[in-house]
């Protein structure tokens, strides 16, 4: 995959399938920034992609002060000299309906699922159109696309990052900049694992009755969700823009529950 000598940042790459990824984009030759706020994790990965031979170097940020969102940008211009790829995948989860939404979670899910997602593009198109390319990967989610009862924050937050894929695709095409989304189904996640925990009652019994609902019931592991953001972030997805590529073990295609 034509990915080698990149210069990547990648969000919420402490843990999950943004980890995934900046391991993945390492292993093919790309310098990749970490950035989360958990630090010791952050450096922790770096110093194992380092071991492995890649280049990779960590940069903490809280996403929800959006000053944070031009400094991570100029951090990896100034690091690697320039930025070809940005993947905004930081996210939160909050479970609820209209009713039961917190005033917080309802602020926190819109500031680092939507509002990061922007001021992180709009610092990285600057640089790309200066350079004259460049391409984003946002993560979505399957929930961006269908609704989920109990979501309401979350699939309001991943519908607004499938517009503002294609809308930034089309806004900037012309330049050579690509934008694309991955919508992930279910991942097994540290996310993930909240959500089931959240649930009560037996952990293991509560992911097998989630994984029997989807069609290859099994939840997706988040290497397997990398390598779609590899793809489009590649030269490899060189004509592809302004799409949503559906991760997600067959859910999409089903028109509702999916029984074993
Ligand atoms: N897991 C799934 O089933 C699933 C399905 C569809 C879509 N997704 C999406 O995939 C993306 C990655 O999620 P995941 O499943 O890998 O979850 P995860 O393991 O909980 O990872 C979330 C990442 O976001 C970062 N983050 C959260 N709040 C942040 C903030 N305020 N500032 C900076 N970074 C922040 C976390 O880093 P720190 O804690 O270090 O700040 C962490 O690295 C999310 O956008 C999620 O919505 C997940």
């Amino acid at each position: 995959m034509s990915i080698q000598g990149k210069s990547v940042l990648v969000t919420g790459s402490t843990t999950g399938i943004g980890e995934a990824s900046a391991r993945a984009f390492a292993a093919q030759g790309a310098r990749v920034l970490v950035t989360g706020r958990n630090e010791e994790r952050g450096r922790a990965i770096c110093a194992e992609i380092e071991a492995d031979g890649g280049i990779a170097a960590f940069c903490q940020a809280d996403l929800s002060d959006r000053a944070q969102c031009d400094r991570l940008v100029s951090e990896t211009v100034q690091r690697f000299g320039r930025l070809d790829v940005l993947v905004n995948n930081a996210g939160v989860l909050h479970e609820g309906t209209a009713l039961t939404t917190s005033d917080y979670a309802w602020d926190e899910t819109l500031t680092v699922n939507v509002s990061s997602v922007f001021f992180m593009s709009r610092a990285a198109l600057k640089q790309m159109s200066a350079q004259g390319s460049g391409c984003i990967v946002n993560t979505a989610s399957e929930w961006g696309l269908n609704g989920e009862p109990g979501f309401v924050a979350y699939c309001a937050s991943k519908g607004a990052v499938v517009q503002m894929t294609r809308c930034m695709a089309l806004d900037h095409a012309a330049e050579g900049i690509r934008v694309n989304a991955v919508c992930p189904g279910e991942t097994h996640t540290e996310m993930l694992d909240r959500m089931l925990q959240d649930q009560g009652g037996d952990f293991d019994e509560n992911l097998r009755n989630f994984a029997a609902g989807i069609p290859m019931r099994r939840v997706a592991t988040p290497e397997e969700i990398a390598r779609s953001i590899l793809f489009l972030a590649s030269d490899d997805a060189s004509y592809v823009t302004g799409t949503t590529l559906v991760v997600d073990g067959g859910n999409d295609a089903t028109a509702g529950a999916y029984g074993p």
